[in-house]
């Protein structure tokens, strides 16, 4: 399939390095002929890696932290001048935890801690899409897609805060797909992605035995970031057009699996 995306454009917040979901995305969108604008928080581009990407995808980057409405919507007013005109899709594959990070237990979490968990884990999604509903940024029909965990509706004992953010994040993506789709008709969506090895993957304890653990979980396997970058495509293209509101697993069916010969034999 070619030109999935031709003519439309699209804004992708996350990419941090070549391991990064969003990085995946961002090559994808571009192979499949949208024009990007790239996006992070302003310390994530001192690293340098995401120049390689914007040249890679003929494109630049613009700072914005997305916990800062101003830099939201200054994000959203440069890159529609750049692209030239409203914005088609928007990925949000932002997440982050001080918790997780210090290792604090989910039973002693540190509370200024958690509210930053959550401003920028899902909150973060809130703020970009009222900003961009209050400019009337997004083109009808246009798509979002955010990325979050199955830990948002089973317990998994290392995920700490990041479980919370994430069922945060779900329920945003329900209230504003409603808010959004009577509007403008505009697509909400987050995808359930598995356990996959970039910076913040992991950053989560254990993360390697777990890996392998989801993997035998899966009938599939675990579903890869190129995997996943395909996925989002077609959520951004016009063959999704009625798809809203959902949390859509990508997770080569460990969600609707009980137990497998693969785990009972391990
Ligand atoms: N890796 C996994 O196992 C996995 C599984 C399911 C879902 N996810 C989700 O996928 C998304 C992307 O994560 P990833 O695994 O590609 O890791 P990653 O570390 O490459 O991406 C996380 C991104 O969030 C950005 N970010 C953090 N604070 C920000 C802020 N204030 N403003 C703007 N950007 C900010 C970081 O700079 C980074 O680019 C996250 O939402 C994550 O929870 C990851």
């Amino acid at each position: 399939m070619n030109n999935l995306l031709a003519g439309k454009r699209g804004i992708i917040f996350g990419a941090l390095d070549e391991r990064s979901i969003a990085w995946k995305v961002a090559e994808n969108c571009h192979q499949q002929g949208a024009k990007i604008i790239l996006t992070n928080a302003p310390i994530a581009l001192r690293m340098g890696e995401i120049n390689k990407l914007a040249a890679a995808c003929n494109t630049e980057v613009i700072p914005a932290d997305a916990t800062s409405v101003e830099d939201l919507r200054k994000l959203l007013e440069q890159s529609q001048e750049k692209l030239g005109g409203k914005i088609d899709f928007i990925l949000h594959s932002i997440g982050m935890s001080v918790n997780v990070r210090k290792n604090r237990p989910y039973t002693d979490l540190n509370y200024e801690f958690l509210n930053k968990t959550l401003d920028v884990s899902a909150i973060s999604l809130h703020k970009l899409l009222q900003t961009a509903y209050q400019m009337d940024a997004i083109s009808e029909g246009g798509s979002v897609v955010a990325l979050t965990y199955i830990a948002a509706q089973r317990a998994y004992s290392f995920y700490s805060d990041m479980a919370d953010a994430k069922a945060m994040l779900e329920s945003i993506v329900r209230s504003f797909g409603y808010h959004y789709g009577v509007k403008n008709k505009v697509r909400i969506n987050s995808v359930s992605q598995s356990p996959t090895a970039t910076s913040a993957g992991s950053g989560i304890q254990g993360f390697d035995k777990f890996f392998g653990f989801a993997d035998k979980m899966s009938p599939l396997g675990n579903a890869s970031a190129d995997d996943c970058a395909k996925f989002c495509t077609i959520l951004f293209s016009d063959f999704s057009k009625m798809v809203t509101m959902q949390n859509l697993f990508h997770d080569g069916g460990y969600s609707m699996t009980g137990i497998t010969e693969s785990v009972l034999n391990a």
